[in-house]
């Protein structure tokens, strides 16, 4: 079974990234044949800056090699490495009816909100379906705002397929429906776009300085407090096992302690829980060829398998003679 997963390279990663996508890509390393990769050539839809683009790069495979990825187990590599994708992206281009790319979610946000879209933004789930379909891929864990670009990639491969033969694999969708959205400090859905976010890994200062701009009620310190909606409480369960959450449920109920340091409690969590994946981070960061290695190795893993599938499919549509 062959699960595959992209990244966008678009900016510092935060816990919401981590526990809605990166710690389950990681471990579903356990449970098949995982391909997955940084997603470059999506990137240049929003982002325009060179420098930017090259650093944030580099730091995702610093941060998933971090993390656990596998790269000799599993198969990881930068999209744009693997350029055999764009020629699919092409071909399925002409399988892609102009209604379907009509009623894609991001590119109508976009327009609404006033944004000029471009070409790039409007066929970005071509491209999409080109990743899954050139490797093969059976399933495509993603949470629910990528549920539409896997749908419009089983019509795309549905209507080749009608075309040519059954030539391209029906990948299957896998939406985790325990994975909750994770709340920024403003209590909106995390997100980089937000200015909500809270770090990972880095500067220590700027994290405390994240967990402590969380927003919570007034309720004074000599009062009782409610968990339940708390914004720390729901960032602590997160890093919490059940008995811890009874232990800060009961600190919430005893009056005498502040949000302040509730929100410590969460920073030392925090903390605590990506300690053990700095110093690899710190080693990754202080040594950029042996990453550079990596991910020209997991490149001619995929690139292999991708000029194999591109034979069969230009055989399929003529482009060989
Ligand atoms: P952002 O909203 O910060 O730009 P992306 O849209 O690049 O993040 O998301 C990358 C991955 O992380 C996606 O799989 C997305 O579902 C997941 N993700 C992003 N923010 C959250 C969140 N607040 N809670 C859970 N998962 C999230
Ligand atoms: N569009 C995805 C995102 O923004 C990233 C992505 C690109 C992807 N190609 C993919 C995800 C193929 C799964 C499969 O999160």
């Amino acid at each position: 079974m062959r699960i595959l997963s992209g990244i966008q390279p678009s900016g510092t990663i935060h816990i919401g990234n981590y526990f809605g996508m990166i710690k389950k890509m990681i471990e579903s390393q356990d449970d098949g044949e995982l391909f997955a990769f940084i997603a470059s050539y999506h990137a240049l839809t929003s982002v325009k800056d060179k420098e930017f683009l090259q650093r944030n790069t580099f730091e995702a495979a610093v941060n998933f090699l971090s993390l656990g990825m596998d790269p000799e187990k599993s198969t990881f590599w930068v999209q744009s490495d693997v350029p055999e994708v764009l020629e699919l992206y092409w071909i399925l281009s002409n399988h892609t009816p102009m209604g379907l790319l009509e009623r894609g979610h991001s590119y109508k946000d976009k327009t609404s909100k006033g944004i000029k879209a471009n070409h790039g933004l409007f066929s970005y789930p071509v491209l999409m379906a080109a990743d899954i379909l050139l490797f093969d891929s059976n399933i495509v864990p993603v949470g629910k705002d990528q549920i539409q670009h896997v749908e419009m990639t089983r019509d795309i491969a549905n209507t080749f397929n009608n075309t040519y033969g059954d030539i391209l694999t029906m990948p299957e969708l896998k939406v985790d429906t325990d994975v909750q959205s994770v709340p920024g400090t403003d209590g909106a859905k995390m997100s980089k776009s937000y200015g909500n976010t809270i770090d990972m890994f880095g500067n220590k200062k700027v994290i405390k300085k994240q967990v402590m701009k969380i927003i919570t009620d007034s309720t004074a310190l000599e009062e009782p407090k409610e968990w339940e909606n708390c914004n720390v409480y729901t960032l602590c369960k997160l890093f919490m096992n059940d008995s811890e959450l009874l232990e800060l449920q009961n600190r919430y109920e005893t009056a005498g302690e502040g949000y302040g340091h509730f929100k410590l409690t969460l920073l030392n969590k925090i903390n605590e829980h990506f300690a053990p994946y700095n110093d690899k981070r710190e080693y990754y960061l202080n040594n950029p060829n042996e990453v550079k290695e990596i991910l020209a190795h997991g490149a001619s893993k995929a690139q292999k398998i991708a000029k194999e599938k591109m034979k069969i499919i230009r055989d399929a549509v003529g482009l060989s003679y």
